[in-house]
C-alpha cells in the first residue's frame, strides 16, 4: 500500500510534503508510521533523519496514532474573543478527552489550530477537511452525533 502510494509521485524531493500527506491520509489512524517514513526516505533518496525531522516539524503531521476524525479547533484571537474556550470545554466533555487526546472509541482526536481563515463566522473548527463555523454548544453536539452516526451505519 505504501509503495503503491509512493509510485503515484515522481521520486523527487520536492514531492516530500505531498507524499507525507497522502501516506498520512491513507492510514485509518491518521498518522505516519515508521515504515512509511523509512520507505519515503528510500524512495526520495533522502536520509531517514531528514524525513523524520520534516514529519515531526509540521503540526499537520503526526507520528503517533490518532482518531479517524481529526478535530482542529481554532484557538486564535478572533475565535478566542468569541468564547472558543467554552466550545473547547464542551467538546472535551462530549468526547471525554482533553485537547491533544483521542477518544476511547478511536474516532476523534482533538487538536488546537491557528486561524482557519474563517474569522467572520467564528468560532470555527475543521473535522478532517470539512470546515464548521458559528459554533456553539448545540451545534457541536449535533455535528459530533452526525459523525458517530456515520460509524454505526
Ligand atoms: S481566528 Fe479563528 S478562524 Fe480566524
Amino acid at each position: 500500500m505504501i509503495q503503491e502510494t509512493l509510485k503515484t509521485f515522481k521520486p523527487e524531493q520536492q514531492n516530500l510534503l505531498q507524499i507525507l500527506h497522502a501516506l498520512q491520509d491513507q492510514h485509518p489512524q491518521n498518522y505516519l508510521t515508521e515504515q512509511a517514513l523509512e520507505e519515503t526516505a528510500r524512495y526520495l533518496k533522502l536520509t531517514k533523519s531528514s524525513v523524520f525531522g520534516v514529519a515531526r516539524y509540521y503540526s499537520m503531521f503526526s507520528t503517533t496514532p490518532r482518531g479517524r476524525y481529526i478535530i482542529r479547533i481554532c484557538a486564535s484571537p478572533v475565535c478566542e474573543l468569541l468564547k472558543v474556550n467554552t466550545v473547547i470545554a464542551h467538546l472535551e466533555q462530549i468526547l471525554a478527552i482533553k485537547t491533544g487526546e483521542t477518544s476511547s472509541d478511536g474516532l476523534f482526536t482533538l487538536e488546537l489550530s491557528e486561524c482557519l481563515g474563517q474569522c467572520q463566522e467564528a468560532p470555527s473548527m475543521m473535522i478532517n477537511d470539512k470546515v464548521y463555523n458559528n459554533l456553539d454548544a448545540n451545534r457541536i453536539k449535533t455535528i459530533i452525533n452526525e459523525y458517530k452516526q456515520k460509524n454505526h451505519d
